[in-house]
């Protein structure tokens, strides 16, 4: 008999760069399936080398706001990835609060445009330390208390598939994403024992603020060969939330079904995976 249940009723996930796009998709459904949510963003500019507009407290708030219409309980932080003991203080709070920890989405992430033998070092810099440094931090901030929780968990690791192949323009991004894939593997080997499992998803092509149209279409104006490796996706499912499907762009909530998949116990047998969110892009 199957039970009307929520998959995630009585579990706590905490979501890093959750003020706004898949950050914000993520929590929701997390909470939809029965998770109390800890929101975590930076609520502002990480450097001035991130050209498209940062998020704010507002859309934090927001997030906050539609978490509790589903009923679920939040706690809504102001913390940079980079700072390992904010993000120590948030967790022991989420553990104050709700007394444990089982679901990490370390999904904050930054991205810019530029060749890798032009590019600024803030520009480097930022990428790693946001994208390949902060997500280690935030691991390195939630794992020991999900181990003295005892309850074993998931943890969804948000690379790209810009971590799995080339991306010419973004080639920081494209080493972050990829040095994000080596950190789940040799995570998931570490907790299994503790009835820990860890995976990475690999999205393509959201329609978040992230996607820069101006930026990109400069790129390739400028390098046309690169657009070999940012093809439009090749499948759309034919009508989703009311939309034709054409926009090219997948949805943050398509993303977000393979995460609460991943945050669920249907998933229970995988571990140390990459998981491509692509509708077949990584296929040309
Ligand atoms: N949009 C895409 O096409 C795409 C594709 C593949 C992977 N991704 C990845 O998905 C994740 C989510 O990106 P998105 O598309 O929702 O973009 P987004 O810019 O809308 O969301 C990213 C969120 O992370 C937050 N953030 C950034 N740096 C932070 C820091 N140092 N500390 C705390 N919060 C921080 C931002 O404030 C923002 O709210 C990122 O890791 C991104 O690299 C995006």
């Amino acid at each position: 008999m199957r039970s009307s249940e929520p998959t995630l009723h009585g579990k706590v996930a905490l979501v890093t760069g959750a003020a706004r796009g898949q950050g914000r998709a993520h929590a929701l459904r997390l909470a939809r399936d029965g998770a109390d949510v800890v929101a975590i963003d930076i609520c502002g500019s990480v450097s001035e080398s991130i050209t498209y507009p940062p998020a704010n407290s507002e859309d934090l708030a927001e997030t906050r706001r539609l978490v509790e219409e589903t009923g679920r309980k939040v706690l809504a932080r102001e913390v940079d990835i980079r700072d390992l003991a904010a993000l120590q203080a948030v967790v022991a709070d989420t553990v104050e609060q709700f007394g444990r920890l089982d679901v990490l989405v370390a999904n904050a992430g930054v991205l810019s445009w530029a060749r890798l033998f032009e590019m600024s070092e803030e520009q480097w810099d930022t990428v790693v330390d946001v994208n390949l440094n902060g997500t280690w931090r935030t691991v390195r901030a939630a794992v020991p208390a999900m181990i003295e929780a005892g309850n074993g968990g998931s943890i969804v690791i948000v690379s790209s598939s810009a971590g799995l192949k080339a991306t010419p323009g973004n080639g920081h991004y494209s080493a972050s994403k990829h040095g994000l894939v080596g950190l789940t593997n040799a995570l998931a080997l570490e907790v299994g024992e503790y009835g820990i499992r860890v995976n990475s998803i690999h999205p393509y092509s959201v329609d978040t603020p992230m996607i820069d149209p101006d930026a990109m279409m400069k790129l390739f104006a400028e390098y046309p060969s690169f657009l070999h490796s940012f093809p439009p996706v090749p499948y759309r499912p034919a009508t989703r939330d009311g939309s034709d499907g054409r926009s090219g762009f997948m949805s943050p909530d398509e993303v977000a079904d393979i995460v609460a998949w991943l945050a669920s116990p249907a998933s229970g047998s995988t571990t140390g995976n990459q998981i491509a969110v692509d509708a077949g892009a990584l296929k040309y």
